[in-house]
């Protein structure tokens, strides 16, 4: 029997808000399709978990997306993309439609960066899963051989962001710590990658602790074009990917929490709806 797919929302996954700061980019580049956020806050962060649990909790919520029509899920979560994507894509994918795809943000951040350094030493700010998979050094490994990747874990920031904290001094401490003990790793650093998605809500902070010379990079408009670009090289996908300009949000903590605090990172209000594992 043949499955005639009918176009879906694209799917956008996080642990928790930090995927806005790449929907609101995507969302700009790409107004013209209908989109459903997925925000796991009740089991955020995720980077302190192990391999099989960031598997099973991010599968879990790629299932959901799918069975709420979407046909293509962005992990906007580098956690995610790091310790779940793979095993999705070669295995859990084969159970759908060809059509069925899902992407992460460390390859179109890894396959760009090599244009950006011209020192060949690129810095990145982590969580703890995504620096422990190496995934950044191998993935740059691949397309920038002469490039040379350098990790921090910091394993305070997300909860300080969920928290609310990312304004007060104990930010400004954990910040400055790691910004010291990177840079502590190579002089010649000129390019520091903020490899989590929540990074960017602190985007004032972390410039104020770097040097200057050095670039920041956060991955919300990295991403999006990179997807636009995808979506042109896939037509088959792209039908399947539905217009309308609607946008749904859904939380597995309290709607009215994530709402509270979700404008900091979408940069508008947003009205969302529980969702029940
Ligand atoms: N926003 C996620 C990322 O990009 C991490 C948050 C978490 O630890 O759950 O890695």
């Amino acid at each position: 029997m043949l499955l005639v797919l009918t176009p879906g929302p694209i799917g956008i996954f996080d642990s928790g808000y930090g995927g806005l700061t790449v929907f609101k980019a995507i969302a700009q580049k790409l107004p013209q399709y209908d989109y459903v956020y997925f925000g796991d806050n009740a089991r955020a962060p995720y980077g302190i978990r192990s391999f099989d649990t960031i598997h099973k909790y991010t599968l879990e919520c790629v299932q959901h997306l799918f069975d709420m029509g979407c046909k293509l899920v962005i992990l906007a979560c580098n956690t995610a993309s790091a310790r779940a994507l793979r095993t999705i894509q070669q295995h859990d994918l084969a159970r759908y439609s060809p059509q069925h795809r899902v992407l992460g943000v460390i390859r179109p951040t890894t396959e760009m960066i090599g244009e950006v350094t011209k020192t060949r030493k690129v810095g990145v700010f982590a969580t703890s899963g995504t620096v422990k998979s190496e995934s950044y050094v191998i993935e740059t490994n691949k397309f920038f051989p002469d490039v040379q990747v350098f990790q921090e874990a910091c394993p305070m920031w997300v909860p300080l962001i969920e928290n609310n904290e990312f304004d007060g001094p104990g930010a400004d401490y954990f910040v400055q710590k790691n910004v010291d003990v990177l840079l502590r790793q190579s002089p010649d650093i000129d390019t520091i990658i903020l490899g989590c998605t929540h990074y960017p809500i602190m985007w004032d902070k972390i410039r104020k602790a770097v040097p200057a010379h050095i670039r920041l990079l956060s991955q919300g408009d990295i991403v999006a074009d990179s997807l636009a670009d995808y979506l042109t090289r896939h037509p088959t996908l792209e039908k399947l990917c539905r217009h309308g300009g609607h946008q749904s949000f859904y939380t597995t903590e309290s709607a009215e929490d994530f709402d509270a605090k979700a404008g900091i990172f979408f940069g508008k209000v947003v009205g969302s709806k529980h969702f029940e594992l």
